[in-house]
């Protein structure tokens, strides 16, 4: 079994380690399986760019990849399938020559869905509690006590109800914030009051006060969050932005929170990462900025989940996590 790895922006090396630790383990446990061993490279940019000369029986059946490139596609012609060591493939699925009919498979959670449930909830709680005014307190040695909140002033939403949105959605209702749920398709989750496609994001938006984005990137939601939407929000909107820069319009953001309209934001995520040094968003009082790490891919889960998925490939199993083409997510 060959398997090509294609993240130009990480050190292959301890990945590459750890997929042959996962293989080994699999084939020691599986000793009577009939499954080939695996062999594992790492590919680098200028690197068999005319897959025309590159025997077929020389090319990965198995790619694993995060931003990969077009050049890398433009060098595989015999894969079975792809796998993402991320959540988003928004990355993967614009480029033009992804290989016809072959499938592309995300992680299914694979520890990120805590991690992201932790990031909105600490948001969302530093918010509502008043947390950044009682650091500023503090630093004046100032002992003054703000008064309790009013859970129901607080009702959150969150875009986005796959694994990770779910997630995130029974975190904060497990806080008693009255919570909401918007998804393209219907989806029922005890204690989540949801809404389903295009008609009903106006009654969703204008519902919530604290919003929280965790949709995929995908060209129905690029955007997604600019004047006409957040202007919905309920007097004091709030924005927590996990997914991707390129749903928010971030100078509709600016506009609203300078305007008052809205209080202000928690921001993961940006139209160009990383964020300039110049940027305006780094300076703003109302606006809290961390480098796109809400979630981070866990390796050693991803791998295991991932050899897990080639090995069931391999024995002509389905896999979950197989992207929809249509959706694109
Ligand atoms: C990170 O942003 C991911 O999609 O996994």
């Amino acid at each position: 079994m060959k398997i090509v790895f294609c993240a130009p922006d990480k050190d292959p090396q301890p990945w590459l380690d750890s997929f042959a630790a996962h293989f080994a383990a699999y084939a020691a446990a599986n000793s009577a399986s009939s499954h080939s061993a695996a062999e594992l490279w790492s590919w680098c940019p200028g690197e068999s760019p005319d897959a025309a000369q590159v025997p077929r029986s020389c090319q990965a059946e198995y790619a694993i990849v995060w931003a990969p490139t077009a050049e890398f596609f433009a060098s595989q012609t015999n894969l079975k399938a792809i796998f993402a060591i991320g959540a988003g493939v928004d990355g993967a699925m614009r480029l033009p020559n992804l290989p016809d009919g072959v499938p592309i498979v995300r992680l299914n959670d694979a520890g990120m869905g805590v991690q992201m449930a932790e990031y909105v909830c600490h948001a969302l709680i530093r918010h509502t509690r008043e947390f950044d005014r009682y650091e500023t307190q503090a630093k004046k040695v100032i002992w003054n006590v703000r008064k309790p909140i009013d859970r129901a002033a607080w009702p959150v939403g969150i875009m986005g109800l796959g694994s990770i949105g779910a997630r995130v959605a029974k975190s904060v209702a497990a806080f008693d914030y009255p919570t909401y749920g918007w998804s393209r398709s219907e989806k029922q989750i005890d204690g989540i009051t949801t809404f389903a496609g295009a008609d009903s994001l106006g009654l969703f938006l204008q519902s919530v006060r604290v919003l929280v984005c965790v949709l995929p990137l995908t060209p129905d939601t690029e955007n997604i969050l600019n004047f006409k939407t957040l202007s919905q929000l309920k007097p004091g909107g709030y924005l927590i932005n996990v997914a991707r820069g390129k749903h928010l319009v971030e100078s509709d953001l600016l506009k609203l929170i300078d305007s008052g309209a809205m209080a202000g934001a928690t921001l993961d995520v940006f139209q160009t990462e990383p964020l300039p040094a110049n940027h305006v968003l780094w300076q703003h009082p109302k606006i809290t900025i961390t480098p796109h790490c809400s979630a981070i891919t866990l390796r050693e889960q991803s791998v295991a989940q991932i050899v897990d998925k080639i090995h069931a490939l391999q024995a002509g199993q389905r896999v979950d996590g197989v992207v929809n083409l249509g959706s694109g997510y």
